[in-house]
């Protein structure tokens, strides 16, 4: 076997098999077949394209090419959620309290943020004491004690990944349905999920850009799920907006923290009600969505939610009084109100535009070794289909960076559509696949 053969044969939109792909991933994980001839690689996947059993072997041989977690020893049905990257989602802070606050066990693996994209790891390092880099005993441990962990991936887990994505950034070829599969279910599966939740992203802010192609990816996600025997079920949401009012790690604590007393954004509020219902079922707690939306709703009522993240907090060396008292964060020192100039109605926010520029103000990293400013970042203060008037409050943000000020009012304001009510409300929760 070698590569040039398998680069040709894509290149002619043939089907390649199982032992090509393994040989591909094994030998690029270990530096024998170099960038140049794996990009070109890549290139002919993103024109042709892989098949559903291509894009199983290629998980499988990714899954392989590290180390695998094993989390059986944690007691009961786990589940595990996972977004195709969004911005500002708050998500897992909040999901994660509400249904372990239910007794459902929600042991998290979570990543860093990168480019307009942020980490759930980011946010929780915002508050003062917490660790993240649990060993995977620990994570299990804590999972059968308090029902909640949330760790970074300590262990060479998915290597073919991190390499495989590295140059997919480089060389525009991230936005492929069979190399996004492989990328984020290789690692799931290999971080020991088994029941999964999938929020695909659609809109200007996400990778996928039209409804079709996310629904495309959904069923490939899908489809390779069931030949690894795993249940993933698979939301498709909006990014014509940036999720919430809070873009920036602390400002997303704070937003979490008001969403478990009830007081969030609704939008928020709402695809955490939907997700959660999904996992309550996976795991055997409910047997129907309503069911599980009033559960789910009764413990935000109760403060069972929000006491599950104090928990949380306090199990991994975090200062709760930040939790019961957010006015503790400490956000960055210039604070800049930006105003609208138009009048109309809000008809989208560029939620990629509104990422880039968090990252600008210090929320966000442009390589791997930028140094957060974790009280950074924006709060927009109106939404799509809001009214607005010339002269008010779009948005507020935080920065220590005051070189970056005058491009962010920009920004900024030009993030802001605002014209004729449009036709029909918002819909962001476009569409459900099981
Ligand atoms: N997130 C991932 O982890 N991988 C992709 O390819 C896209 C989004
Ligand atoms: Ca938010």
């Amino acid at each position: 076997m070698n590569i040039y053969d398998i680069i040709e044969k894509k290149k002619h939109g043939l089907t390649l098999k199982d032992e090509e792909i393994k040989y591909v991933v094994k030998d690029f994980t270990n530096d024998i077949i170099p960038d140049y001839q794996m990009a070109a690689l890549l290139m002919a996947i993103y024109f042709n394209g892989l098949d559903v059993s291509e894009t199983y072997t290629l998980t499988e041989a990714m899954i392989e090419s590290g180390d695998k977690i094993d989390l059986s020893k944690i007691d009961g049905k786990k589940v595990d959620k996972h977004s195709t990257g969004g911005v500002g989602d708050t998500t897992t802070l909040v999901l994660g309290p509400m249904v372990a606050s239910l007794g459902v066990p929600f042991a998290k693996m979570s990543g860093r943020g990168l480019g307009h994209t942020g980490g759930t790891l980011d946010k929780l390092e915002s508050i003062p004491g917490m660790h993240i880099d649990l060993s995977t005993e620990e994570l299990i441990n804590n999972t059968n004690e308090i029902k909640i962990a949330i760790a970074g991936q300590t262990s060479n887990i998915t290597p073919a990944d991190k390499k495989l994505y590295a140059l997919r950034d480089t060389t525009a070829t991230v936005d492929n349905i069979s190399l996004i599969t492989s990328s984020i279910l290789s690692k799931k599966f290999a971080m020991g999920a088994d029941s999964l939740v999938l929020d695909v992203k659609v809109g200007s802010g996400a990778f996928m850009k039209d409804i079709e192609s996310a629904e495309e990816l959904s069923k490939m996600m899908i489809d390779v799920s069931k030949k690894f025997n795993r249940h993933t079920k698979i939301l498709i949401t909006s990014m014509e907006e940036p999720l919430g009012y809070a873009i920036g790690n602390a400002l997303e604590v704070i937003e979490a923290i008001e969403t478990l007393k009830g007081n969030g954004p609704k939008d928020l509020y709402e695809l955490c009600l939907k997700l959660g219902s999904k996992l309550l079922i996976m795991n055997g707690k409910c047997l129907s969505e309503d069911e599980a939306v009033i559960l789910l709703e009764q413990n935000i009522k109760n403060g069972l939610a929000l006491e599950k993240f104090i928990e949380l907090v306090e199990k991994q060396g975090g200062d709760s009084s930040y939790i019961k008292n957010p006015s503790n964060f400490i956000l960055s020192e210039t604070k800049i109100e930006v105003i609208s100039d138009y009048t109309g109605y809000v008809k989208s926010i560029d939620a990629l535009l509104i990422g880039e520029v968090a990252r600008d103000l210090g929320a966000g990293r442009l390589t791997k070794d930028t140094v957060l400013d974790l009280g950074a970042g924006i709060v927009l203060n109106k939404k799509i289909d809001d009214k607005v008037k010339k002269g008010d409050l779009l948005a507020t943000f935080y920065t220590n960076k005051d070189d970056e000020v005058s491009a962010a009012i920009k920004n900024i304001k030009s993030a802001y559509q605002i014209g004729e009510k449009n036709k029909d409300p918002y819909k962001f929760i476009y569409k459900e696949i099981e």
